[in-house]
């Protein structure tokens, strides 16, 4: 188990290191690279002996070598669904009976949900012990398992119960991407233009220039070309390149803003609308494609507000769409509403919205939005 990490444990294969310390929390280290997590020990040998593993079923099919990660492991299928009171009650009855003292270690493998159920966790346990995350979709790659943000839902909605209780240590291994399903991969890709179109405009002509190397114009993204393009799973240096110019973008805000009094409002684009999304469909949309699919009606409120050029309009539009994002069989404004009231970012009991608006290609700024402005702006986006 030796051979794939250096004496001080950290892993040989070539890996990028980043830092995330945000004031008034211990700071996170972050490795970017296919194969940083090809051995277990390479983040094992930061656990010490009490530690668990908390293991997401779906990449314990993919990835069986993560087996003998060398700790005791909890398997839990991954998913929305696994965001449960029911399912943190075990994973710290879990750390009750292997005794897992304040020095211990929570080592989270999955995708997001994991990744957020075993964070929540590990902020709870003992008020609070450290966690190791190792994401294995492209989502919490590039979004979730950096920043600090725990949570498990509610009935009445999701993320509801959480803290922000950031990992000692991300391992970022894009090799993992190359067994994800293409849902998930199209999730991921719809957060990643999240972030291209709220902040980022080198990373908005990156994705222009790949689906215009397909030239491929609004397309289903099924089978089109397009998706090849934009497909990680494809290109190893496209995936990197996704990866980290997402996670940099992400902890430059977090530094700013740990606890999203402010800037890290940002991340929430297209999360107003999307979110509800994810809820009405009872969770069987995946965020990110949620997310990107609530785009459309924001990026039409922010030009009918005179807020967004009618130009950069279209362009980010267009890119939602050929990226495969297209409208197909949305629910009625009446089916989200109950969802968007309830939301974290709803103000005056759900009758106002704090909304992240796109103001330019890679800026954003966060504007009250009335629940009748987000209706029209929803119908008319159609
Ligand atoms: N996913 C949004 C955030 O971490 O703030």
């Amino acid at each position: 188990l030796t051979e794939a990490v250096e004496a001080d444990g950290a892993p040989t294969a070539p890996h990028i290191e980043l830092h995330c310390a945000p004031p008034g929390f211990a700071p996170t280290r972050i490795r970017i690279g296919v194969g940083v997590a090809e051995s277990p020990s390479a983040f094992a040998s930061l656990c010490a002996p009490t530690s668990v593993a908390l293991v997401d079923g779906g990449a314990l099919d993919e990835r069986p070598d993560l087996a003998p990660l060398e700790l005791p492991l909890h398997v839990v299928d991954g998913g929305e669904a696994c965001k449960t009171i029911e399912h943190l009650e075990r994973v710290l009855r879990v750390l009750a009976t292997h005794g897992v003292t304040r020095d211990g270690v929570l080592c989270v493998v999955g995708g997001g949900a994991v990744g957020d159920l075993g964070g929540l966790a590990a902020a709870l346990w003992l008020r609070g012990i450290a966690h190791v995350q190792v994401p294995t979709t492209l989502l919490a790659m590039i979004d979730s398992s950096v920043g600090g943000k725990t949570a498990i839902d509610l009935p009445e909605g999701k993320n509801l119960v959480g803290a922000f209780w950031p990992a000692r240590e991300v391992y970022v291994d894009p090799g993992f991407l190359r067994t994800l399903p293409r849902r998930e991969i199209r999730s991921g890709i719809g957060e990643a233009l999240k972030i291209a179109i709220g902040l980022d405009a080198e990373l908005f002509a990156a994705f222009e220039a790949r689906v215009g190397q397909t030239d491929a114009g609004d397309v289903d993204p099924g089978e089109a070309a397009t998706a090849n393009a934009l497909d990680p799973r494809l290109d190893a240096g496209w995936a990197t390149t996704l990866v980290e110019r997402c996670i940099r973008n992400k902890i430059d805000v977090v530094e700013r803003d740990p606890t999203e009094t402010g800037p890290r409002r940002l991340l929430n684009l297209g999360h107003t609308i999307g979110h509800a999304l994810e809820a009405v469909s009872s969770y069987r949309r995946a965020h990110g494609i949620a997310v990107a699919r609530g785009l459309f009606p924001i990026v039409r409120l922010a030009r009918d507000r005179g807020l967004l050029a009618p130009d950069d309009a279209e362009r980010i539009t267009r890119l939602v769409r050929s990226c495969g994002f297209a409208e197909k069989n949305r629910p009625p404004f009446e089916d989200l509403e109950p969802f968007v009231r309830r939301d974290k970012k709803a103000l005056a009991g759900g009758a106002t919205l704090r909304a992240v608006l796109p103001t330019g290609i890679g800026s954003s700024e966060v504007v009250e939005v009335g629940l009748d402005e987000l209706r029209a702006a929803y119908e008319s986006s159609g």
